[in-house]
């Protein structure tokens, strides 16, 4: 099996790493002092040479949003941290607020120097209670110490770290939606360059704002300790997909948890490091990177599992946010995949039609196929519905609804036809687990 180096998670196991005394006593906030002596713009450059791809979802490199932030001072700039992870299957940014906050703390400090940002905001999900006590805690002993406030370190900088506890809205997660929340109005996407100004330039606040995710900013610790080449170097598969990255791996596995995984794995070797499919049973698909990206095939397991190796290999759109769900042959998919219609059913914003009124009519036909009621034709109507929603909705929630519905289409038509056909007979036999 290759090495797996441990960046993020390096102290992950240390007793007491959540405090700041523990912290610093493995080399916490030097990484912080070293990135404060540097220019803004050469910690820019050592993300641009380390390749950092942003770890929310879309892969976007990390550089090209900082670079695009005015250089100059006199307007506030803002840092906001998305963590409001929420799609079924992720759990990695949890893990890291709750085990090492200060690993997010520090990564706020140094990518606030880079972008010339005083203020930061972390907006976390409503629902993550325990991971927000853990990063307040941090924030307040960040202050104690003088890493947070007035002219931290005599710099002559201020840098001030807020969190903000969302009301527990999957939609808040779409960066522009995000900014809406947090200044108080609706949670709800707005229009994207080129009809408005890049949040870079005016964002929250109508302020240059970078949004950036948990992990993203984290993994600017390990990116200052090497230096960008160096970490550069670390990864298996493709040039583009440098680093590690960590994965939340739930399901029928036999060690489901959170895994730093170098990017570029092969994927059998990542099904072995979480203990493989649990024993005495086999592969029957799986997510590769949250349920926005759709059901993966069992083979071919030997590709490089990172944001080129997945969507080449799959037929799915891609890495996501690293949330992998392992389904083993027992797993019925028409139910499985009605859960997920009903979650982003349940979750969408309502702003456009395609996505409001499509994920509503799949929503009923996937509860009248698992009641025992559905027609063969129900199979050609949720594809066309798909078709309508594909392309054309406003924002990426609606184009990630129906990745699990068209992939276990093509990957499961005949289930669905004997599940139709069957009625509740055909459901009784199989067991299910809970996403
Ligand atoms: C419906 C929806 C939900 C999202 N949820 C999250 C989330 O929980 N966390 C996150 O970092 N990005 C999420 N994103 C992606 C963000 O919009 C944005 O791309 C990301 O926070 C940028 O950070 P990064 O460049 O560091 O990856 C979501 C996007 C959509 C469309
Ligand atoms: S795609 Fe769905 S979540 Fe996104 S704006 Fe439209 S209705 Fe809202």
């Amino acid at each position: 099996m290759s090495e797996q180096p441990q960046l993020l998670y390096k102290h992950r196991h240390v007793p007491g790493i959540n405090t700041i005394d523990v912290w610093m006593a493995h080399g916490g906030y030097e990484n912080f002092k070293k990135a404060l002596a540097m220019e803004p713009d050469a910690v820019i450059e050592e993300v641009k040479v380390s390749g950092l791809r942003g770890r929310g979802g879309a892969g976007f490199p990390t550089h090209i949003k900082w670079n695009a932030v005015p250089k100059n001072r006199d307007v506030e700039h803002y840092l906001i941290i998305n963590a409001d992870e929420g799609e079924p299957g992720t759990a990695k940014d949890r893990d890291l607020m709750n085990g090492l906050p200060h690993l997010l703390v520090e990564g706020c400090l140094i990518s606030m120097h880079a972008i010339r940002a005083s203020k930061c905001y972390i907006y976390i999900r409503g629902e993550y209670i325990e991971p927000w006590k853990s990063v307040q805690k941090a924030i307040n002993e960040a202050y104690e110490k003088g890493f947070c406030g007035k002219n931290v370190l005599g710099s002559g900088l201020d840098f001030d770290i807020y969190t903000h506890l969302g009301a527990g809205a999957y939609e808040c997660g779409e960066e522009s939606a995000l900014m809406s929340s947090l200044m108080g109005e609706r949670g709800m996407p707005r229009m994207k360059p080129p009809a408005a100004p890049l949040p870079m330039i005016s964002g929250a606040w109508k302020r240059p704002s970078v949004v950036n995710n948990v992990e993203t900013v984290s993994t600017l610790l390990p990116i200052i300790e090497l230096g960008g080449a160096k970490y550069a170097e670390i990864g298996y598969g493709s040039p583009r997909s440098r680093g590690t990255k960590l994965f939340s791996i739930s399901g029928h596995v036999e060690k489901p948890g959170v895994y730093e995984i170098v990017l570029g794995t092969p994927f059998s070797e990542v099904l072995e490091l979480c203990g493989g499919v649990r024993k005495g049973h086999t592969l029957k698909t799986y997510i590769p990177g949250g349920s926005s990206m759709g059901f993966a095939p069992p083979t071919p397991l030997d590709y490089p599992f990172d944001y080129e190796g997945i969507p080449a290999n799959t037929k799915t759109l891609g890495l996501g946010s690293g949330g992998l769900i392992v389904f083993d042959e027992t797993t019925p998919i028409v139910p499985i995949t009605q859960r997920l219609v009903d979650f982003y059913h349940h979750e969408s914003c309502g702003k456009c039609t395609p996505c409001r009124e499509g994920l509503n009519w799949l929503h009923k036909i996937y509860g009248r196929i698992v009641a025992g009621a559905g027609k063969e034709s129900d199979i050609d109507l949720i594809w066309d519905i798909c078709d309508s929603i594909r392309g054309k909705s406003f924002c990426a929630l609606g184009e990630g609804a129906i990745w699990p519905v068209m992939t276990s289409l093509l990957l499961f038509r005949d289930e669905y036809l004997a599940y139709i056909r069957g009625g509740k007979d055909a459901m009784t036999d199989l067991t299910t687990i809970g996403l």
